[in-house]
């Protein structure tokens, strides 16, 4: 028998999935040792990688992220940075950030979230962040959605080549908050204020609850039906953090 060519097989990887539990470490930051995603605990985070330090992509990103910190903690979501550069390496980049670039009116832009060296790509590699078939060398553009539990709610890959939509990450937050706190699920394109969809009768609870609804509801087929849930609603029930 032919043996196995195990040379041209991809390198098994650990892939955290949705409904996971985040994968545990302890990590340097530029804002100190973080131990993750104990410390995290009762907070959202978004854990994302990038890259490289000192790439233009990356800048961007990190100047609209940092830009827009405020509006992620008013959600109770944390922002932690990662690539496989260096402690060194990251401090001079965001001093750069702050102290040269100026871009699409964004200035003075510091980075006060933690960004994690991962020179050794020991978190890279637990968190799938490394992706043979882009790059042995860099980590792509990883968005890890993880709740106040700590489980991993929704992932994003994006390649090197493509940043990554801030508002796409902002409505993923404020959408994952709201399908936990009313008993809803959320149509494409979906943004604070629009229709939601009822979830399908398959108890006697939500059968219940769509009859009584029912005048409020729009039903385009049996399995298919949306109601208002309007953005001051919604607001009430998942902004405590202002
Ligand atoms: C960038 O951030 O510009 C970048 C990083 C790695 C590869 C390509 C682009």
């Amino acid at each position: 028998m032919e043996p196995v060519n195990q040379t041209s097989q991809p390198e098994a990887v650990s892939m955290p999935r949705i409904g996971d539990k985040a994968p545990s470490f302890k990590a340097v930051t530029t804002q100190g040792e973080i131990n993750f995603p104990d410390q995290y605990k009762g907070s959202w985070v978004i854990l994302f990688s990038h890259p490289a330090d000192f790439t233009p992509v990356c800048t961007s990103e990190f100047m609209t992220f940092a830009s827009r910190e405020k509006l992620f903690s008013d959600a109770n979501c944390k922002l932690v940075g990662l690539s496989v550069d260096g402690l060194y390496s990251h401090i001079a980049w965001l001093r750069t950030i702050k102290e040269k670039i100026e871009y699409k009116g964004m200035k003075n832009v510091e980075v006060k979230f933690p960004l994690i060296e991962d020179i050794t790509m020991e978190v890279a590699k637990k968190y799938g962040m490394i992706q043979p078939g882009e790059s042995n060398t860099k980590a792509v553009r990883a968005v890890f959605f993880i709740d106040p539990k700590g489980i991993i709610r929704a992932i994003i890959y994006y390649p090197l080549s493509m940043g990554r939509n801030f508002d796409e990450l902002y409505r993923v937050i404020i959408g994952l908050q709201t399908a936990d706190a009313f008993p809803v699920a959320l149509p494409a394109d979906w943004q604070p204020g629009d229709d939601i969809i009822v979830p399908t009768a398959g108890s006697c609870g939500v059968a219940k609850q769509r009859m009584e609804n029912k005048k409020e509801m729009k039903c385009y087929d049996w399995f298919f039906c949306t109601k208002k849930l309007g953005k001051q609603e919604i607001e009430k029930k998942i902004k405590k953090h202002k």
